[in-house]
Order: structure tokens, then C-alpha cells, then sequence
């Protein structure tokens, strides 16, 4: 997409990130959580702009051979642009010459527009939790993406 740039989330653009996540979910993260998983080492977070204005962000959390999604979510009016699956492929890129195995992340079962996004990337359903989230209570549909991970020297 033209004028997409993507680059590393900095503390400074948590308030404009948090703008995105309020109007995104309906238990959405606090600030000090966006903070926490900036500024961690172990964490990847991204930052999508249009023009320098922020309109998505993806934070996954590396530990071992496993990736975690934590959060992703791009401002409403900028949806279908191909903007989450840019965030995406951005961490996929990032990941990829380490030791990423396992690619894990919970989405709500009724959450249609995540599922097909996750789904087009080869992440499928390898369980669920009854009643995992709240407002409104619903179940976890558990996926998961399996990597390459990095090649043997040979
Ligand atoms: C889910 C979300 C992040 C997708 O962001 P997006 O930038 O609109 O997604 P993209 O434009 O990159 O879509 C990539 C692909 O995902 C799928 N997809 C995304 N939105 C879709 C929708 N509303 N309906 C069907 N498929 C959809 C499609 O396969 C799409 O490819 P295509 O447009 O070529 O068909 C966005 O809808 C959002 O922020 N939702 C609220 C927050 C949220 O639910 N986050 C996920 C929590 S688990």
C-alpha cells in the first residue's frame, strides 16, 4: 500500500496506539501494558503509519522457540488495506533467521475478520477454551503457525 511505512513501536507512540486499541476491543490494554512490552527485549512491536499518522500495530512476544501474538489492531478506517497482514509479514521477516519454531495466538471464535486474516498466513485451530474471554464471554479459538526455524550450517 502506497505511503505504508512500517518501523519499531517507541513509547512515544503508545498514545496513539492506545487511541486505535480502545476503539478495537472492549477490554483493551492499559497503557502501561503497551509500555512494558516496548520496552522488553524480548518483544517485537511495530508500529504501521500512513503519512506518519499511526494506523495499526502488531506486539508478539518471542521466548525460546515459540512466538506469541499479544495484540494487533488497525484503525477502522483503514481496514482491508492490508495493513495487519503488512504488520504480519514484517514480524514473520524479523523471526525468521532465529530459532522460531511455533507461532501461537488466541482469537474470539466470533472474531471472523482475525480468523481469516490468521488463517490466510497457515495458522490453524489446534484447540479451544470454553469461555476465556469477557464482555461479552466467549470462547478462545487456539492457533498456531509452525516455522522452518533457522536452517542447519551445513
Ligand atoms: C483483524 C484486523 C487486525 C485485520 O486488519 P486489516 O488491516 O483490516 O487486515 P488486512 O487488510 O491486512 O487483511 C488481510 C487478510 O485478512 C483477511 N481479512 C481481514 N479482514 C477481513 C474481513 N473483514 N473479512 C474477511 N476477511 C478479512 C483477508 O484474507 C485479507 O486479505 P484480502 O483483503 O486480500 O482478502 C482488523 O480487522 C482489526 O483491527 N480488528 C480489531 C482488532 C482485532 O480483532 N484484532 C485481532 C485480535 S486477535
Amino acid at each position: 500500500m502506497k505511503d505504508l511505512t512500517i518501523r519499531q513501536m517507541l513509547p512515544e507512540d503508545v498514545p496513539a496506539a492506545l487511541i486505535i486499541e480502545r476503539s478495537s476491543f472492549s477490554t483493551p490494554w492499559s497503557e502501561t501494558s503497551f509500555l512494558t512490552e516496548v520496552r522488553s527485549a524480548s518483544s517485537i512491536a511495530l508500529l504501521a503509519e500512513i503519512n506518519g499518522i499511526a494506523a495499526g500495530y502488531i506486539i508478539v512476544k518471542t521466548v525460546a522457540d515459540e512466538c506469541h501474538l499479544y495484540d494487533v489492531a488497525v484503525q477502522e478506517t483503514h481496514r482491508r488495506k492490508g495493513i495487519a497482514k503488512a504488520l504480519l509479514e514484517s514480524v514473520l521477516a524479523i523471526i525468521a533467521p532465529g530459532n522460531v519454531r511455533f507461532f501461537f495466538l488466541e482469537v474470539r471464535a466470533s472474531n471472523l475478520s482475525a480468523l481469516a486474516l490468521y488463517r490466510s498466513f497457515g495458522f490453524y485451530e489446534y484447540a479451544r477454551r470454553r469461555s476465556y474471554y469477557d464482555h461479552p464471554v466467549e470462547d478462545a479459538v487456539l492457533m498456531r503457525l509452525d516455522l522452518p526455524g533457522r536452517q542447519a550450517a551445513s
